[in-house]
């Protein structure tokens, strides 16, 4: 089985004429959780926005090559890309509808469901996302009402709805107690038997929690990249040390 989903090859990225991200080479894993970390302002979230190239839509400019599934991301229509690579942001987005509504606008819109398929797979994302139990009784409530985690879970799902290959998760647990962070946590170890999932966290004990491979960046480029295990407990270079340590370990 080909094990890389993902891979960026001398990938920069330039808003006007700042350089953001510099020569990036990287590989994810498929069926893993890769894990991004580093200082704010490094460029974790441009680097997860190049992938599906809303980075463009920012005013980014994209040069080298990105390659899913073999396939060189530029050849891929915009529309199947951001099917297959779905981005979850550090603010949860739920669409001003019901809960159900939010889980089933996708499959609707692309209209080649019928409505037995739409129901189970509503019920699916939902225990998927942990969210069953707490929401089953008011499905038809609106979503805005829910707390931040269960809105948090709800954008997940809706993420998953369209089934894409590749999850990207920008932070989503900064916001979040204990209880909803763990919930995630749990999920995102389900999910990556079926997806790949690519997340940015600044809590380390997180990353050293799910991570299976880590990329440590700083000031654009890649510092470090490795096993999660190897990395926490025997990292090579000064500046990982130095952000381990820093980090509280
Ligand atoms: N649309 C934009 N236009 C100009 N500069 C931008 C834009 N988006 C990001 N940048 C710059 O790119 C750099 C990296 O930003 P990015 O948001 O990727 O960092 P980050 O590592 O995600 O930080 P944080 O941990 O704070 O979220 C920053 O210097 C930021 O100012
Ligand atoms: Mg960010």
């Amino acid at each position: 089985m080909e094990k890389t989903i993902l891979s960026v090859n001398n990938l920069n990225v330039t808003f006007g004429k700042k350089k953001i991200l510099k020569n990036i080479n990287l590989e994810i894993n498929k069926n893993e959780i890769t894990v991004i970390i580093g200082q704010s302002g490094c460029g974790k979230s441009t680097l997860l926005k190049s992938f599906n190239r809303i980075v463009e839509e920012e005013g980014g400019k994209i040069e080298g090559n990105i390659m899913i599934e073999g396939e060189d991301f530029n050849n891929i229509p915009l529309q199947s890309l951001r099917n297959k690579i779905g981005l979850v942001f550090q603010n949860p987005v739920v669409f001003p509808f019901s809960i159900e509504k939010n889980l089933t606008y996708a499959l609707e819109y692309h209209n080649k469901y019928d409505e037995e398929t739409i129901g189970k797979r509503k019920i699916e994302l939902l225990k998927q996302t942990k969210l069953y139990d707490e929401v089953k009784d008011h499905l038809h409530m609106f979503a805005g009402k829910l707390s931040g985690g269960q809105k948090q879970r709800l954008s997940i799902a809706r993420c998953l709805s369209v089934s894409p290959k590749i999850i990207l998760l920008d932070e989503p647990c900064s916001a979040l107690d204990v209880k909803n962070t763990m919930f995630i946590e749990e999920m995102l170890m389900e999910l990556k038997k079926e997806y790949t999932i690519v997340i940015v966290t600044h809590n380390l004990a997180q990353a050293k929690r799910i991570g299976d491979n880590v990329i440590f960046m700083d000031d654009g480029k890649i510092v470090e990249e490795g096993r999660s295990k190897e990395f926490f407990e025997c990292p090579k270079e000064n500046l990982s040390k130095e952000y381990i340590k820093y980090m509280g370990n």
